[in-house]
């Protein structure tokens, strides 16, 4: 059992750590479901308390390091918003040599994902470089193998956000947002924007989309964020934890 001391309030434990006090707990029966809302009204005490942290999945593909800058940005803005922590996860990439397999962990950066973190995590935020303005196959391949998260509905009623990183201004970051969406709705996850309160949104000359964070790393692949890029990626971590902490208030 994992706990992790922080300033303020001594120990705090991930919500891997407390399965019972799980926020989507689905137990049937009375009896059961009176215990859910004690553990529901202490989840809620200890998450405000920033005893329990409710864990957003950061999943994110990216061969260059744009989209994955884009991704550090994201998560925080989820770890701005108390009893927010952000799990960062990426996917293999796929090749068309399919006898060789991909190590089981990656030799750099964040941990592969696995069908277990779309059950302990309380939110999505989705990242993927442009590819003909759409997803990375390597993104879609991961999607594609998640028919029993679907039938199960582990996805239903959590919030998610996306986000992209492309070579040209208008090369289809807003196609790619869109279409990372829809296997997100087909999971009948609640979609969570940036609204145009945010004046970075307006003044950009970079990325930044209402339909979510981006990136325009240029021809030379830059990985460096723009600032207004960053303020509204740090937004849309922040929006996306803060809903999601209410959802499963
Ligand atoms: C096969 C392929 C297709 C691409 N398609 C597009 C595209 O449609 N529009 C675009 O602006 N950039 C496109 N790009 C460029 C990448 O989206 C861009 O370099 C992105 O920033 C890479 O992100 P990463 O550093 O996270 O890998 C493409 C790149 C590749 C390899």
């Amino acid at each position: 059992m994992a706990w992790h001391r922080i300033s303020g309030y001594g120990l705090r434990r991930t919500r891997r750590d407390l399965p019972d006090l799980a926020c989507n707990a689905t137990r049937g029966g009375i009896n059961q479901r009176f215990l859910n809302s004690i553990f529901r009204y202490n989840q809620r005490f200890l998450v405000k308390r920033g005893v329990v942290m409710q864990e957003i999945l950061v999943l994110y593909y990216s061969r260059n390091g744009a989209t994955r800058a884009l991704a550090q940005v994201i998560a925080h803005g989820i770890e701005s918003v108390p009893g927010a922590a952000a799990r960062v996860r990426t996917v293999p990439g796929v090749v068309t040599e399919t006898t060789v397999a991909a190590p089981a962990v990656p030799d750099e950066g964040a941990p592969y994902v696995s069908h277990d973190d779309l059950h302990e995590c309380v939110g999505l935020a989705l990242g993927s470089p442009t590819r003909f303005g759409n997803m990375a196959a390597a993104m879609k391949y991961f999607w594609d193998g998640t028919s029993g998260e679907w039938m199960k509905g582990t996805l239903a009623g959590k919030p998610a956000a996306v986000f992209t990183s492309t070579a040209s201004l208008h090369g289809g970051q807003e196609t790619t947002l869109l279409s990372m969406m829809l296997p997100l709705l087909h999971h009948g996850m609640v979609l969570v924007g940036i609204p145009y309160t945010e004046a970075a949104l307006t003044a950009t000359r970079t990325g930044g989309t209402p339909y979510g964070a981006s990136h325009f790393a240029g021809q030379e692949a830059q990985p460096v964020i723009s600032e207004d890029e960053r303020q509204l990626a740090f937004v849309l971590g922040k929006r996306l934890a803060s809903v999601a902490l209410k959802l499963c208030a």
